[in-house]
């Protein structure tokens, strides 16, 4: 299965880390989700991501988004290898979200996030960095998906999750480099008596060499 944006997130029954039974609509609910993969445990680079995540698990919950990690281990793998993630952040305790385990692949097989060139010390191929932005209604808004040999940033996944939100209840498009709370581009179709009932804050619009007025800037519609 390719998953692109606006597909339905498959729901799923897993083991996990952190779950006596982990279903993934039961553990959303109606929250956003984050569900990102990793390669595999015991890896440099994804026990760096992991623990990032695991510091930022609360700014996560007041965003009202749940993370879901996932690596295609088995319970018992996880188990150790959520000592070294909360070791690295400097963290105690248990990994505050679930990882899922998927030792024989048919879950990554199944989502189509299966890196086509990484392999693991016995030749298996190893998942890819994906990560699905789930909206409440369970739709993909987004997807980032790098390969295993770049890091993620989570400044960005939660730039892109601030945007997700804002543009899902506001007719507006975040510009290049937009941080949460910076001003915004009214979406180009709106008619002039739509802007003026929409964004009481008022607007302004770029004078471009085209001459056409589809730049118009206004803060962010929030509050
Ligand atoms: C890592 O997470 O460090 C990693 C995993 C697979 C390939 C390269 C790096």
């Amino acid at each position: 299965m390719r998953l692109t944006l606006g597909d339905t997130f498959p729901n799923f029954d897993a083991e996990a880390l952190g779950a006596v039974k982990f279903n993934l609509y039961n553990y959303l609910e109606d929250n956003w989700g984050l569900f990102f993969s990793h390669p595999s445990d015991f890896t440099p680079i994804c026990t760096t991501e992991l623990s990032e995540a695991a510091k930022l698990n609360k700014v996560f919950h007041q965003k009202k988004c749940r993370l879901v990690g996932f690596s295609c281990n088995d319970l018992s793998s996880h188990k150790e290898w959520a000592k070294d993630i909360m070791a690295l952040g400097g963290l105690s305790g248990e990994v505050p979200f679930p990882i899922v385990c998927d030792h024989d692949r048919h879950l990554a097989t199944e989502l189509g996030i299966m890196d086509p060139k990484e392999k693991d010390s016995q030749g298996l191929p190893l998942t890819c960095r994906a990560a699905f932005f789930i909206n409440p209604q369970k739709k993909i808004k987004a997807i980032i998906l790098y390969p295993a040999t770049v890091g993620r940033s989570f400044k960005e996944i939660l730039r892109v999750l601030d945007a997700l939100q804002l543009t899902e209840n506001h007719p507006v498009a975040t510009p290049v480099e937009w941080q949460a709370g910076g001003n915004c581009c009214i979406l180009p179709e709106l008619s002039e008596r739509d802007i003026k009932e929409k964004f009481p804050k008022g607007h302004e619009t770029r004078e471009l060499p085209s001459g056409k007025a589809y730049l118009k800037i206004t803060p962010d519609p929030r509050g």
